[in-house]
């Protein structure tokens, strides 16, 4: 039985199938339809989510599948003291797999070791969201069709947010990949990245506080959202929370195939008026994590189409 706890717990080519089976799925959908019948996906949520959480429910549902679980803690027993190891015990008896987002970092982990179904990491703290980096990955595989060499700019809160950690891990695996890091001085990545990821890998990266300056080199942005709820002060929060706005004046200076990601939700780090850009593929992104979660779903519970 395996987990999926963070973005290396799969191989490089493990995550290359995941792409082609998720490639696959987008474009025949119908033979996939029935593939996880009779089986039982369990979402236990104890922090917020609109996508991770819907689009796992829709990707086990368009397996053929059904799905149970809980959106909040308050919705829970953990309302009443249970352990997360407890919860995870006993919802393995009800369902065949389990996604789990809670805002402690390894709490994924721990309900892992004591899991008898699955685990998927749907987020944990500031900590990873492997799931979301899958999709990112499908989505990048989408429309520059490689994983490799590529210069990926990310912007916004690299301290706190854990797609940043997931995805920056999940890409050092790939030849000529650069990363461009932009943020405020407060909101750099964390040593463990800068670190053990980027520099034990001899990834080339740059840290700087200004957008405009570095976007011509990018091929991809990854903009991300100011996380809020993992901040001890609201002063700061309110103090960082716009200092990137990408707007039509900014794409100015990018590439004509340079694509905007963003894990979504945004708040006003990217203006409205860049949706209709050809280059803003983060609604297509968001579709694409309900692809990649059938494809993930299918591997962790062994089906084949
Ligand atoms: C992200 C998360 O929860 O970390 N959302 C998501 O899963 N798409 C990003 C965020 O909340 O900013």
């Amino acid at each position: 039985m395996r987990h999926l706890l963070n973005p290396l717990d799969l191989t490089v080519e493990e995550t290359y199938d995941l792409i082609k089976v998720a490639e696959d799925i987008r474009e025949n959908p119908d033979k996939y339809c029935e593939v996880a019948k009779r089986k039982i996906l369990a979402t236990c949520f104890y922090e917020p989510s609109t996508r991770t959480r819907l689009s796992f429910e829709s990707a086990m549902i368009r397996l053929g599948g059904q799905v149970l679980g809980f959106s909040e803690a308050t919705s829970s027993s953990a309302s009443k003291g249970e352990s997360v190891s407890d919860t995870v015990s006993v919802v393995g008896c009800y369902s065949d797999i389990i996604a789990m987002r809670h805002p402690k970092e390894g709490a994924a982990l721990v309900a892992s070791m004591k899991s008898a179904v699955p685990i998927i990491n749907a987020g944990d703290g500031g900590h990873q969201h492997p799931t979301q980096t899958l999709t990112d990955l499908l989505t990048i595989h989408t429309y520059k069709k490689k994983l490799d060499n590529l210069t990926i700019g990310v912007c916004g809160d690299l301290k706190f947010g854990r797609t940043v950690h997931s995805l920056i891990t999940a890409l050092v695996r790939y030849p000529g990949v650069k990363f461009i890091l932009v943020s405020p001085e407060e909101l750099r990545i964390p040593e463990s990245i800068r670190e053990d990821v980027l520099q034990k890998n001899n990834i080339p990266f740059e840290e700087v506080e200004t957008l405009e300056d570095v976007m011509p080199k990018m091929d991809i942005l990854y903009m991300t959202r100011v996380q809020r709820e993992r901040f001890f002060n609201e002063e700061d929060y309110i103090r960082l929370k716009d200092r990137y706005i990408l707007d039509m004046n900014k794409m100015k200076y990018a590439s004509d195939d340079m694509i905007v990601m963003h894990p979504l939700p945004r708040v006003n780090e990217i203006s409205v008026e860049v949706d209709s850009d050809p280059r803003a593929v983060y609604f297509k992104q968001a579709q694409n994590g309900v692809y990649i979660r059938m494809a993930l779903i299918m591997m962790l519970l062994g089906l084949k189409a």
